[in-house]
């Protein structure tokens, strides 16, 4: 087991499987956001980054094998609430106390359930990233990533906010930066929505061994509008003999994503296995489903 303080952001766990129609919208709405490569830069807390005592560092820690250092998601909104733009995306949203606003804030600011049950399920199964080209899904503060990089893999972390890259999980990579130089070379960060990085990655991910080995993806179901282009970027990123893990609760209630749903698009399109490794049913149900090329 590992250890952790996060506090319980679940909802009901009842809900009904709506029929929806997995056609992509005629043109991805235009209000999405499009993908940029943000690199590492000046970052809000960079002062403040390195220090063991502040309270802007957690940590989450695997037994006696390794730790994972992270900012904290509370202080870091408040900050950027105290100093950036009143225009800015995250004040807006921290200000109506939202997790979501769609294609607006996507909810990287704080860490989701899931997160934790996809960190406990790597761990506990002993999987090793050792080699790997990890890809971190709507990475919001990019703790899947991390493990995956402290194991020796080389990760790109996506999240839809360029904000929550910069302020989160750049300084998260910074704190477990593994290599001898500053900025790490074997991150990189990409915001934007996913039909857009798809674009703009195109001519480097040409071939199948420029491909990801594993997909890690964390709560990033909830709105059924997304899955065609979730499911392309699945289809598109990762090698043939990759799997992704995906967790996600089983019923969003009040957003319509869920996990069924997901699930019967999966099947309908005939591309992947999708098979249940985990699932919680006391409280908040979740699940963590893989995907394998069949
Ligand atoms: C609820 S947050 C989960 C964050 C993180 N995986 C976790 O578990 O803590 C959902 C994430 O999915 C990403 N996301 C959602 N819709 C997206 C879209 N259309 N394009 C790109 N990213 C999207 C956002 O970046 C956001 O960080």
């Amino acid at each position: 087991m590992f250890t952790f303080g996060f506090s319980d952001d679940g909802t009901e766990s009842d809900c009904e499987t709506e029929k929806h129609n997995f056609e992509l919208p005629e043109k991805t709405t235009p209000s999405w956001k499009e993908c940029e490569e943000i690199p590492i830069g000046p970052n809000l807390l960079h002062s403040e980054l390195f220090d063991e005592q502040s309270d802007y560092m957690l940590k989450i820690e695997f037994e006696d094998t390794f730790v994972i250092k992270h900012v904290s998601p509370e202080i870091v909104a408040e900050i950027i609430c105290k100093t950036q733009n009143a225009d800015d995306t995250i004040v807006k949203a921290e200000q109506q106390h939202s997790d979501l606003v769609p294609a607006v804030y996507e909810g990287g600011l704080k860490i989701w359930q899931c997160t934790y049950d996809i960190l406990n399920h790597l761990y506990q199964k002993e999987i090793n990233f050792k080699g790997q080209k990890v890809l971190d899904l709507g990475c919001g503060a990019g703790i899947l990533g991390l493990y995956a990089y402290k194991q020796g893999a080389k990760v790109c972390f996506q999240d839809y906010n360029p904000e929550v890259l910069k302020h989160v999980t750049i300084p998260n990579v910074l704190l477990n930066n593994r290599e001898d130089t500053d900025t790490p070379k074997d991150c990189r960060f990409f915001s934007g929505d996913w039909q857009s990085f798809i674009e703009v990655t195109a001519e480097e991910f040409d071939s199948d061994d420029k491909l990801f080995d594993c997909i890690l993806t964390s709560e990033t179901i909830y709105n059924c509008e997304n899955y065609v282009k979730l499911n392309q970027v699945f289809k598109s990123r990762l090698k043939k003999s990759g799997i992704i893990y995906l967790g996600a609760k089983t019923c969003y209630f009040g957003i319509g994503g869920n996990m069924r749903c997901f699930e019967d698009m999966i099947k309908a399109d005939d591309i992947f296995k999708i098979e249940k490794v985990w699932e919680n049913t006391e409280g908040v149900n979740r699940e963590i489903v893989t995907l394998k090329f069949k």
